[in-house]
C-alpha cells in the first residue's frame, strides 16, 4: 500500500488474550470453555489462531485486586498473572509478540525489569510491556489511597526510565564466552544505574543481560493529558478506547504532535484502539448476539457507573427522555477513571442520547471502545473508514458475543484486511519490535 500522508502503511494488530467474548451473559453459552479459564490450554488456542492470522501481538490487561460482588455474575478480571501466563505461550507459538501488563503504581522497578526481559529471551524477542498506572487496588501493596493520576503518572516517568536503564546494564556484549581463556564475560562492560530519585532507589546492575535482537516494544493506556504527553514519550504504542472516529482522529494527531514535541518522530507513536467485535453471519444475527450478551446487565449497574463518572442520577429517568449537556452537573472531581469519565461526557454532549439508548452504549456498558455489531463485510468496511480517516495505526481485537464472533474477527476479518491490501499476508519479522516497525 502506498504511504499517504498520516495513513499507515500496513495495520498493526493485537488481539486480546482477555476472554471478552466471554464477558456479559456469553460465559454461560455451553461451548464458551469457561472451566478453562484458568489453565493454558484455553489461550495457547488463542494465540496460535492468532498467529496463524499473522497478527503483530497478542495482548493481556491485567488488575491486582479482584471485584468480589461483580462475580456474582461473571469472571470479571480475576486471571492468571499476565506475564505468567504468557511465559506459558511461548514455546507454543513461534512468531507472535506477547505483551503483557503490569502497574508502575504498585510493582518495583527491578523485578518489573526482569520479569519482562526474562520473557523477552524466553521468546526470542517478542515481549513487549503495557504500562499502566492502575486504577484500583492500593489496598493490597499498604498505600492508605490511590494516589493522584498525577502522581501515578510522574512515577511511571521515573518507574519507565529507570527499566529502560536496567535493560541496558548488562549489555549481551559483555558476555565474552571465551572458553579457552576462562572469560564469561567484561566486568568492565557492566554499566552502572545508581538510580536515585523521588520515589525509587536502585543500584543496579540487573541480573540479566540485555537482549541484543530486539527492543521491548512499550505500550501506553491512559488518554487523560498527562498520560498523552507521557504515552507521546515513550511508548511505541497506545492501546485507547476510542468510541467514535473523531475521537480516534483527535487522539492520534495530538499524540503525534506530542511526539514531536518530544524529539521523536511523529511515526514513533501508533494508535490502535481497542475494536470491539460482535460477529455474525447477518446483522440481524449480531445484533441478536449483542442483545443476549447484554440481557443480563443490571440497570442499577448501569446508572451507578453514569453517576459515578459524571455525577448525573438518571434512576427516575424515562426511557425516552434525551440527555444532553444542559444536564451534566460539573464533571466529578476525582472520577476512578478520567478518560472513560471524559468519554462519555464527549457522547452526552455530541449526541444527547435517549436513556435507553446511553443505557446500551459502549461507553456505558463496556470500556468505550470503538464497536463494530453486524457482519465480516461490516468490520471491513469501518476499518478502512478508519483508515481512510488518519484515525488509526491499527487496532487491538476486543471480539465480545461468543466464541463463534472471535473466530470471525480472526478467520474472517483479519485475512480480508490482508486481501486489501491493509494487514500483512505473512510475517517478515521475528520479532515484536520487527513486526511494528514493518
Ligand atoms: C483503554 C485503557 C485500558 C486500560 N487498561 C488497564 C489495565 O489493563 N490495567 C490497569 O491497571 N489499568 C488500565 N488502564 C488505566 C490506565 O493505566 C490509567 O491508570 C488510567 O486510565 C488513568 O489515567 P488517565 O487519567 O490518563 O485515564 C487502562 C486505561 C485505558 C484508557
Amino acid at each position: 500500500m502506498t504511504h499517504h500522508g498520516t495513513q499507515p502503511r500496513t495495520l498493526h494488530i493485537g488481539m486480546s488474550l482477555a476472554p471478552t467474548w466471554l464477558g456479559g451473559d456469553a460465559w454461560r453459552r455451553p461451548d464458551s470453555g469457561v472451566e478453562g479459564l484458568f489453565g493454558t490450554d484455553f489461550y495457547v488456542d488463542v494465540a496460535r489462531r492468532s498467529e496463524a492470522a499473522k497478527l503483530d501481538f497478542v495482548f493481556r490487561p491485567d488488575t491486582l485486586f479482584l471485584n468480589t460482588p461483580a462475580l456474582e455474575s461473571g469472571f470479571g478480571f480475576a486471571s492468571l498473572d499476565p506475564t505468567v501466563l504468557l511465559a506459558a505461550l511461548a514455546r507454543e507459538t513461534s512468531r507472535i509478540g506477547l505483551l503483557s501488563t503490569v502497574s508502575t503504581t504498585f510493582f518495583p522497578p527491578y523485578v518489573l525489569a526482569r520479569q519482562i526481559l526474562s520473557l523477552h529471551w524466553i521468546t526470542n524477542g517478542r515481549a513487549g510491556w503495557n504500562i499502566v498506572t492502575a486504577l484500583e487496588g492500593h489496598e493490597n501493596f499498604g498505600l492508605p489511597a490511590m494516589p493522584s493520576p498525577e502522581e501515578r503518572y510522574e512515577r511511571a516517568a521515573e518507574f519507565t526510565e529507570l527499566v529502560r536503564h536496567l535493560w541496558e546494564s548488562f549489555p549481551e556484549e559483555a558476555l565474552a564466552l571465551d572458553r579457552e581463556g576462562g572469560r564469561y564475560a567484561d566486568p568492565a562492560r557492566i554499566r552502572p544505574v545508581d538510580h536515585r530519585g523521588r520515589h525509587f532507589s536502585v543500584k543496579g546492575p540487573l541480573n540479566l543481560p540485555s537482549f541484543g535482537g530486539a527492543p521491548i516494544p512499550l505500550v501506553q493506556a491512559g488518554a487523560s493529558a498527562v498520560g498523552r504527553d507521557f504515552a507521546a514519550s515513550v511508548a511505541d504504542a497506545v492501546f485507547a478506547s476510542t468510541p467514535d472516529r473523531d475521537a480516534a482522529v483527535d487522539l492520534r494527531r495530538d499524540l503525534r504532535r506530542l511526539a514531536e514535541g518530544h524529539g521523536r518522530s511523529a511515526d514513533a507513536v501508533r494508535l490502535l484502539p481497542g475494536l470491539s467485535l460482535y460477529l455474525a453471519g447477518s446483522r440481524a444475527e449480531a445484533r441478536e448476539l449483542f442483545a443476549e450478551t447484554h440481557a443480563g446487565t443490571q440497570r442499577a449497574r448501569k446508572l451507578a457507573s453514569i453517576r459515578e463518572m459524571t455525577g448525573l442520577d438518571l434512576s427516575d429517568w424515562p426511557e425516552d427522555r434525551p440527555v444532553t449537556a444542559a444536564d451534566l452537573p460539573p464533571p466529578p472531581e476525582r472520577p476512578r477513571s478520567r478518560t472513560h469519565a471524559g468519554l462519555l461526557r464527549r457522547l452526552i454532549e455530541r449526541e444527547g442520547p435517549a436513556l435507553a439508548d446511553l443505557l446500551q452504549r459502549p461507553e456505558v456498558i463496556g470500556s468505550a471502545h470503538w464497536q463494530v455489531i453486524g457482519t465480516v463485510d461490516d468490520a471491513v468496511a469501518a476499518v478502512r473508514d478508519w483508515v481512510e480517516a488518519g484515525a488509526i495505526d491499527g487496532f487491538i481485537a476486543v471480539p465480545g458475543g461468543s466464541v463463534g464472533s472471535m473466530r470471525l474477527a480472526l478467520e474472517g476479518l483479519v485475512p480480508r484486511l490482508a486481501e486489501a491490501g491493509l494487514f500483512r499476508r505473512d510475517y517478515t519479522a521475528t520479532t515484536f519490535a520487527g513486526h511494528l516497525r514493518e
